[in-house]
């Protein structure tokens, strides 16, 4: 393994794109890149449970992916229960504990027995959260929080003037994660698709041309490295600019009008 960066992001969040390409390029069906990323989606979590990454989102289907074929989308389906059942031991094994956030109860039945028994089989595991968002869109979930924060003022169990920042995020389906420190997208397209628009606010951005079915262990360290050289600012300044323009001879003053 490539050697382990200093400072690792706390939730990373992945936008798994390209299974098609993969597929379309060695001459296979789309369903075979389905496949083969299934195997990416193993071992990257495998990599964020050893190194210490304690929360793990990967973007499995999103509300908007029920426009592919029937076909494709009832693949995906039925990919996404195998991966759950064939993994379940490994995830106990490993203390992985996994969560799912979207529209659940648009899923087929099938689906959702499988995220409730593998939830209920995980529920324990404290090295690694692995959130898998399905029937997931980022429009949809922050609707669901609007409807569910005006039917408590409705309640009267809220004041408008009460709901604050706290207030929505408590709605969201994520309520209780914290928001991705790294987000990396395969395949090259730099576009969220609907991915976690509230959360993502200050999540550094990382895009690869890496197809998802090759991400593996290497590509998945690169990124880290990269995220470990990044200088992240919320708003702020360079942790050393204070410094720089006390040297400067300008005054407190004008620092904190921030020029
Ligand atoms: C990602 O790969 C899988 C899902 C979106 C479910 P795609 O199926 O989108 O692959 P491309 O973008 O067509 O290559
Ligand atoms: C984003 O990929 C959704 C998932 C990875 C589940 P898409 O392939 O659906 O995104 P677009 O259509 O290129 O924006
Ligand atoms: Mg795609």
């Amino acid at each position: 393994m490539s050697e382990l960066p200093d400072k690792l992001p706390r939730h990373v969040a992945i936008i798994m794109d390209g299974n098609g390409r993969w597929a379309r390029a060695r001459g296979l069906r789309r369903n075979e890149g389905h496949l083969a990323g299934a195997e990416s989606a193993r071992a990257v979590a495998e990599c964020c449970a050893e190194l210490g990454i304690p929360t793990l989102t990967l973007y499995a289907f999103s509300t908007e992916n029920w426009n592919r074929p029937r076909s494709e989308v009832r693949f995906l389906m039925s990919n996404l229960r195998k991966f759950l059942k064939e993994h379940r031991d490994d995830f106990l094994k490993n203390g992985v504990r996994v969560a799912a956030i979207g529209d659940v109860e648009g899923l087929p039945a099938a689906v959702r027995e499988e995220i409730r028994a593998t939830q209920e089989a995980t529920r324990d595991g404290e090295k690694l959260t692995l959130v898998v968002a399905l029937n997931y869109g980022a429009r949809r979930e922050i609707t669901h929080a609007v409807r569910q924060i005006a039917a408590r003022v409705q309640r009267g169990e809220l004041e408008p003037g009460d709901i604050d920042e706290a207030t929505v995020r408590e709605h969201l389906y994520t309520a209780g994660l914290p928001d991705p420190d790294l987000l990396i997208r395969t395949a090259g397209e730099m576009r969220l698709s609907n991915f976690l628009l509230y959360q993502l606010s200050y999540a550094e951005i990382y895009v690869t041309e890496t197809l998802w079915p090759d991400f593996r262990r290497e590509e998945f360290m690169e990124a880290l490295q990269e995220f470990a050289r990044r200088e992240r600012r919320f708003g702020g300044l360079k942790p050393d600019a204070g410094t720089a323009a006390r040297h400067n001879g300008r005054s407190a003053r004008a620092r904190s009008r921030g020029r």
